[in-house]
Protein backbone atom coordinates (compact mmCIF):
# COMPACT_ATOMS: atom_id res chain seq x y z
CA UNK A 1 0.00 0.00 0.00
CA UNK A 2 1.55 3.07 -0.26
CA UNK A 3 1.01 6.51 0.65
CA UNK A 4 -0.91 9.29 -1.28
CA UNK A 5 1.51 11.94 -2.41
CA UNK A 6 0.07 15.53 -2.68
CA UNK A 7 2.44 17.99 -4.60
CA UNK A 8 1.57 21.37 -3.14
CA UNK A 9 2.89 24.79 -4.25
CA UNK A 10 3.45 28.36 -2.68
CA UNK A 11 0.64 30.35 -3.70
CA UNK A 12 0.65 34.43 -2.66
CA UNK A 13 -2.25 36.81 -3.22
CA UNK A 14 -3.29 39.79 -1.05
CA UNK A 15 -6.66 38.92 0.83
CA UNK A 16 -8.72 41.34 1.88
CA UNK A 17 -5.42 43.69 1.83
CA UNK A 18 -3.09 41.47 3.61
CA UNK A 19 -0.21 39.94 1.69
CA UNK A 20 -1.00 36.00 2.17
CA UNK A 21 1.58 33.15 1.33
CA UNK A 22 0.65 29.37 1.58
CA UNK A 23 1.44 26.03 0.44
CA UNK A 24 -1.68 24.52 -0.73
CA UNK A 25 -3.07 21.65 -3.66
CA UNK A 26 -3.26 23.54 -6.60
CA UNK A 27 -5.74 21.48 -7.67
CA UNK A 28 -8.13 23.73 -4.65
CA UNK A 29 -10.73 26.20 -6.12
CA UNK A 30 -9.98 29.58 -4.97
CA UNK A 31 -13.19 29.13 -3.02
CA UNK A 32 -11.44 25.86 -1.18
CA UNK A 33 -8.37 27.79 -0.52
CA UNK A 34 -9.52 30.98 0.85
CA UNK A 35 -12.05 29.30 3.50
CA UNK A 36 -10.04 26.33 4.31
CA UNK A 37 -6.59 27.39 4.44
CA UNK A 38 -6.59 30.90 5.04
CA UNK A 39 -9.79 30.88 6.99
CA UNK A 40 -11.88 33.95 5.22
CA UNK A 41 -15.53 31.90 5.94
CA UNK A 42 -17.28 35.22 4.55
CA UNK A 43 -17.85 33.53 0.52
CA UNK A 44 -19.93 30.52 0.72
CA UNK A 45 -19.56 27.51 -1.04
CA UNK A 46 -22.65 26.53 -2.50
CA UNK A 47 -23.16 24.63 -6.01
CA UNK A 48 -19.18 24.63 -6.77
CA UNK A 49 -20.52 24.80 -10.59
CA UNK A 50 -20.94 28.28 -11.22
CA UNK A 51 -24.67 28.74 -10.84
CA UNK A 52 -25.55 30.32 -7.68
CA UNK A 53 -23.29 33.37 -6.64
CA UNK A 54 -22.77 32.39 -3.08
CA UNK A 55 -19.02 32.02 -3.31
CA UNK A 56 -18.98 35.62 -5.17
CA UNK A 57 -16.21 37.68 -4.64
CA UNK A 58 -13.56 40.14 -5.84
CA UNK A 59 -10.85 39.05 -7.51
CA UNK A 60 -8.42 41.88 -9.16
CA UNK A 61 -11.40 44.33 -8.60
CA UNK A 62 -13.84 42.31 -10.49
CA UNK A 63 -16.79 39.99 -9.26
CA UNK A 64 -15.97 36.14 -10.01
CA UNK A 65 -17.27 33.21 -8.67
CA UNK A 66 -14.39 31.27 -7.04
CA UNK A 67 -15.45 28.20 -7.61
CA UNK A 68 -14.88 28.59 -10.88
CA UNK A 69 -11.21 29.94 -10.47
CA UNK A 70 -8.61 27.33 -9.53
CA UNK A 71 -5.89 27.99 -6.65
CA UNK A 72 -3.41 27.93 -8.92
CA UNK A 73 -4.14 30.68 -11.40
CA UNK A 74 -3.59 32.97 -8.16
CA UNK A 75 -0.44 34.67 -8.80
CA UNK A 76 -0.38 37.68 -6.32
CA UNK A 77 -3.69 38.40 -7.43
CA UNK A 78 -5.72 40.80 -4.83
CA UNK A 79 -8.58 39.01 -3.44
CA UNK A 80 -11.39 40.57 -1.79
CA UNK A 81 -14.11 38.56 0.39
CA UNK A 82 -17.48 40.34 2.48
CA UNK A 83 -15.10 40.00 4.98
CA UNK A 84 -12.60 42.84 3.40
CA UNK A 85 -15.58 45.32 1.83
CA UNK A 86 -15.38 48.72 3.15
CA UNK A 87 -18.29 51.15 2.54
CA UNK A 88 -20.86 48.62 2.93
CA UNK A 89 -22.54 49.97 5.88
CA UNK A 90 -25.46 51.46 4.01
CA UNK A 91 -26.36 48.20 2.10
CA UNK A 92 -26.39 46.10 5.06
CA UNK A 93 -28.91 48.30 7.26
CA UNK A 94 -30.88 48.53 4.06
CA UNK A 95 -30.69 44.08 3.93
CA UNK A 96 -31.58 44.51 7.56
CA UNK A 97 -34.37 47.11 7.01
CA UNK A 98 -35.79 45.52 3.74
CA UNK A 99 -35.69 41.45 5.39
CA UNK A 100 -33.66 40.57 2.18
CA UNK A 101 -32.17 38.00 4.12
CA UNK A 102 -33.89 34.95 5.83
CA UNK A 103 -31.69 31.77 6.39
CA UNK A 104 -28.45 34.31 4.87
CA UNK A 105 -26.63 31.80 2.85
CA UNK A 106 -26.93 33.79 -0.08
CA UNK A 107 -26.12 37.24 1.55
CA UNK A 108 -22.59 37.99 1.83
CA UNK A 109 -22.68 37.11 -2.12
CA UNK A 110 -25.44 39.59 -3.04
CA UNK A 111 -23.28 42.20 -0.96
CA UNK A 112 -20.33 41.44 -2.63
CA UNK A 113 -22.14 41.82 -6.05
CA UNK A 114 -24.04 45.11 -4.84
CA UNK A 115 -21.23 46.68 -3.18
CA UNK A 116 -19.22 46.26 -6.81
CA UNK A 117 -22.69 47.37 -8.81
CA UNK A 118 -22.36 50.82 -6.63
CA UNK A 119 -19.19 51.30 -6.78
CA UNK A 120 -19.71 51.22 -10.78
CA UNK A 121 -22.79 52.94 -10.53
CA UNK A 122 -23.86 54.60 -7.54
CA UNK A 123 -28.00 55.17 -8.72
CA UNK A 124 -29.03 52.48 -10.51
CA UNK A 125 -32.53 51.49 -11.43
CA UNK A 126 -34.53 48.56 -10.70
CA UNK A 127 -33.43 46.88 -13.76
CA UNK A 128 -29.76 47.06 -13.49
CA UNK A 129 -29.86 46.27 -9.94
CA UNK A 130 -31.82 42.76 -11.44
CA UNK A 131 -29.39 42.18 -14.16
CA UNK A 132 -26.03 43.17 -11.89
CA UNK A 133 -27.75 39.84 -9.19
CA UNK A 134 -28.89 37.55 -11.94
CA UNK A 135 -25.68 35.23 -11.55
CA UNK A 136 -27.01 35.06 -7.41
CA UNK A 137 -29.88 32.94 -6.63
CA UNK A 138 -31.38 33.43 -3.03
CA UNK A 139 -34.82 30.42 -2.52
CA UNK A 140 -35.91 32.61 0.71
CA UNK A 141 -36.82 35.90 -0.82
CA UNK A 142 -38.44 35.89 -4.23
CA UNK A 143 -35.46 38.90 -4.60
CA UNK A 144 -38.26 41.59 -4.34
CA UNK A 145 -36.43 42.63 -0.89
CA UNK A 146 -33.27 42.11 -2.43
CA UNK A 147 -33.38 44.86 -5.38
CA UNK A 148 -35.00 47.03 -3.13
CA UNK A 149 -32.70 47.05 -0.44
CA UNK A 150 -30.01 47.82 -3.01
CA UNK A 151 -31.87 50.42 -4.47
CA UNK A 152 -32.83 52.20 -1.28
CA UNK A 153 -28.91 52.08 0.09
CA UNK A 154 -28.09 53.59 -3.03
CA UNK A 155 -31.24 56.47 -3.46
CA UNK A 156 -31.96 57.00 0.41
CA UNK A 157 -28.67 56.39 2.08
CA UNK A 158 -26.12 56.59 0.06
CA UNK A 159 -23.22 54.70 -0.79
CA UNK A 160 -19.87 55.78 -0.78
CA UNK A 161 -18.11 54.12 -3.85
S1 LIG B 1 -20.56 27.85 -5.09
FE1 LIG B 1 -19.74 29.09 -6.65
S2 LIG B 1 -21.42 29.66 -7.90
FE2 LIG B 1 -22.25 28.29 -6.41
S1 LIG C 1 -31.73 34.31 2.21
FE1 LIG C 1 -31.75 32.13 2.04
S2 LIG C 1 -30.89 31.77 0.08
FE2 LIG C 1 -31.10 33.92 0.16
Amino acid sequence: MSATHIVTRTINLVLNGESRSVAADPRLLLIELIRDQLDAKGARVGCLTGDCGACSVLLDGEVRKACLVLAASIDGNDVRTIEGLEHIGALQRAFVSHNAFQCGFCTSGMLVVAADLLARNPSPTRDEICHAISGNLCRCTAYEPIVEAIHSAAHNEGVKP
